[in-house]
């Protein structure tokens, strides 16, 4: 016999048990199917949250070796224990996944492990340790994704491989070769370069961060040069060979590339392969995204979503697509602004973006005004020691409407949170300049920036 619930959701990263956990606060008998024993997905368990361990630590190490000694700390030698570094990281994992199994518990939730197959109308098999049949009136799909191949590069799961490897690689690189200049090649590049690899990035485009600002992810590719990293822009890799104990990187009318571990950073793909949603007649698109209206798919009853659907591919992204979802299965409303979705890349500086580019704001035609402001002239900066980078704020020239703000130095990744909420709440950059920010911090930077929107910051 079947267990019934009125929501299945097959999927536990942010998209999955975010929306079970709103789903149950609103009331739902609710069932989450996951495969992994540990729940919190890519993100937790591969993705956000062990990259941003890495990041911390490897930027105390890099910290210690290279800027301590300019606040007057002299520290000696320091040295590297890449094994507690990397014991550090899983603790941090291993705490989030289990505060998400408390959760569940909390909200009564059931919980299914195994790999979750939709067989019909409201019905999904779970294939775990015993076989079960779950039926429900509403099934959302938040399968998430995982890292595009590349074609010619073979995945050996150590030395060759994707941000799963590079979170746990047992040694320094020697030389590290990332493919794709996007948010996880740099980052992990970031992670490795810091802990004293040679790495080299490789990007098809001729820039970095598609998609980002241009102005400042040139400024960033300027700052990451500075830090060692290396570059080499417009190259396409065609294939990756294995030469006695290293690997060469071929790549199209250009030299080869000796190295030791090869980084494929190229994007990621949906999962929706042996879903089952040919049982119930839902079709992807050529790129296996599930197509929706409103987290809808066209088969009654199934919603999809988070990385499944496409779009930004992102953790926060996902969870309010979850929330949303759930809110309109129960009330019939629940919406995503999807232009006040922030975008952070956690380098040294930060990246951080909301709302319109300079570039979108050209294309479609829109009359803009800018302002920015950079670190260097700001107190806090000055004593933190980390001046490089700036804000920029774009507003529409007429009505003063926030419509884009990027970031690039300290902590943008936190300072973006309230051009967040000004672009939900529809503010202009006046009602931004008139705020009061408190004195010395890094977001009297985002205030002076709105000032110089209308030609009066005061600091510069
Ligand atoms: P990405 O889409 O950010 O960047 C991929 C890069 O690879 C692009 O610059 C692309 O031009 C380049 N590329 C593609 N094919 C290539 C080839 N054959 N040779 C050389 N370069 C090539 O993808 P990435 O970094 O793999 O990240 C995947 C997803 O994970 C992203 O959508 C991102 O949103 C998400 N993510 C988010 C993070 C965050 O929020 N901080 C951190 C890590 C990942």
């Amino acid at each position: 016999m079947a267990n019934k619930h009125d929501l299945i959701i097959i999927g536990a990263g942010p998209g999955g048990y975010v929306a079970a956990i709103r789903a149950a606060q609103l009331g739902l008998d609710t069932a989450c199917v996951e495969e992994e024993s540990a729940l919190g997905g890519t993100c937790l368990r591969v993705g956000c949250i062990p990259s941003k361990a890495l990041l911390e630590a490897s930027h105390h190490f890099w910290h210690a070796t290279h800027h301590l000694g300019d606040f007057g700390v002299n520290v000696g030698e320091v040295e590297l224990d890449l094994a507690k570094m990397l014991k550090k990281k899983d603790a941090v994992v291993k705490a989030l996944t289990q505060g998400v199994a408390s959760l569940f518990k909390k909200n009564k939730i059931t919980r299914y492990l195994g790999r979750g197959t939709i067989t019909g109308p409201g019905s999904v098999s779970v294939h775990g340790k015993e076989p079960l049949e779950l039926t429900a009136e509403h099934v959302i799909i938040a399968t998430g994704s995982q890292p595009m191949p590349l074609p010619g590069v073979a995945f050996d799961g150590e030395r060759v491989g994707s941000s799963t490897e590079a979170l746990s690689y047992g040694e320094v690189p020697k030389h590290l070769v990332v493919i794709g200049a996007g948010y996880i090649g740099l980052e992990m590049g970031s992670v490795w370069r810091r802990l004293g690899a040679e790495v080299t990035v490789l990007e098809y485009l001729d820039r970095i961060l598609p998609g980002m600002d241009a102005e400042l992810a040139a400024e960033g590719h300027k700052i990451f040069t500075k830090q060692g990293l290396r570059f080499r822009l417009g190259t396409k890799v065609t294939g990756v060979e294995r030469a006695g104990e290293h690997f060469r990187v071929e790549v199209e009318d250009g030299e080869a590339l000796e190295c030791d571990r090869v980084l494929v950073a190229v994007g990621r793909r949906p999962n929706t392969d042996g879903l089952g949603l040919e049982a119930v007649g839902i079709e992807t698109d050529r790129r296996g995204f599930i197509p929706v209206q409103g987290f809808r798919t066209e088969t009654e009853g199934f919603y999809a979503v988070g990385d499944v659907i496409g779009g930004a591919m992102l953790a926060h992204k996902a969870e309010d697509e979850g929330i949303a979802c759930v809110e309109q299965i129960v009330t019939g409303y629940g919406h995503v602004d999807y232009d006040a979705i922030p975008g952070v890349v956690y380098t040294h500086p930060e990246i951080a973006a909301v709302g319109k580019t300079e570039e979108q704001l050209e294309q479609s035609g829109t009359p803009y005004r800018k302002g920015t402001f950079p670190f260097i002239a700001n107190g806090r900066a000055r004593a933190l020691g980390e001046v490089e980078g700036r804000v920029k704020i774009l507003a529409h020239a007429e009505t003063d409407r926030v419509l884009g703000v990027h970031i690039i130095g300290p902590r943008a990744g936190d300072l973006i949170a309230e051009a967040a909420v000004a672009i939900e709440f529809g503010a202009s950059s006046e009602d931004i300049a008139r705020s009061s920010h408190a004195h010395p911090t890094l977001a009297e930077v985002v205030k002076e920036a709105a000032l110089a929107v209308d030609g009066r910051a005061l600091h510069i």
